[in-house]
């Protein structure tokens, strides 16, 4: 089938910062004398800054107040924003760059629908901020993934029903929301193989011939 949209989360697909969400929670949870793995990280993948915190202080030792959470998730958010400083256009693959010019050729509108409230920070850094005809982040939602509210924004702003916007995720929280706000989804990443996912990719030119039609959706074809 045939999308006029393609919504792409941001940290994982669009670039690697899931990498750098890793790193600043690691140095916060290990002053903090809290255990953290790569296994609870991918965890954190979609989840809002203060939902992925919950999720870490699962491990602690003690309870922590409000005000004690808030330092926490803004200790976490300096080192990232540090991290972040680092990127270059160096961060955009060649990969990701000529899909996304193939994609806009053909017409096909594209959007960012990513949890994150540094997401414009990021397309900036990298250098495509002003690639997408829509943007939905962290700063204009109040549901986090898997609530459908990032990617039904963003299809909101371009003006498209669900039905039409193709939604490409990193995380099993994001296929998740694709699936309950009426998006079909492509899994890739830690959600290659996630079953409520329409397609499963491994290299991100593969959404050329899905978006354009050229590829049907995995199992039985129903339309
Ligand atoms: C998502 C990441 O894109 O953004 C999560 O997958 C992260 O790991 C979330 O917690 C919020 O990001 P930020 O930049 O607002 O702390
Ligand atoms: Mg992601």
């Amino acid at each position: 089938m045939n999308y006029q949209a393609v919504i792409f989360d941001l940290d994982g697909v669009i670039c690697h910062t899931d990498n750098y969400h890793y790193q600043a929670w690691k140095q916060m949870a290990d002053r903090e004398g809290i255990y953290f793995d790569e296994s609870i990280n991918s965890r954190l993948r979609g989840v809002s800054r203060m939902a992925s915190l919950e999720i870490i202080l699962e491990r602690a030792q003690r309870t922590y107040t409000a005000a004690e959470k808030e330092a926490l998730a803004a200790e976490k958010n300096e080192i990232y924003r540090q991290l972040l400083m680092n990127m270059s256009p160096a961060d955009l693959s060649q990969d990701v760059a000529a899909t996304l010019r193939q994609l806009k050729d053909a017409g096909v509108k594209i959007a960012i629908g990513s949890s994150s409230r540094n997401a414009k920070t990021i397309l900036r850094q990298i250098g495509i901020f002003d690639w997408f005809d829509a943007i939905s982040d962290g700063e204009n939602i109040t549901r986090s993934k898997p609530d459908p509210e990032v990617f039904v924004k963003a299809a909101g702003i371009l003006g498209l029903a669900p039905s039409a916007c193709l939604v490409v995720e990193d995380a099993d929280a994001g296929i998740r929301a694709a699936h309950d706000g009426g998006f079909h989804s492509a899994g890739m990443g830690d959600a290659c193989g996630n079953d409520e996912a329409t397609y499963s990719i491994i290299a991100f030119h593969e959404l050329s011939d899905i978006v354009l039609g050229k590829r049907m959706q995995n199992g039985p074809v129903t339309e």
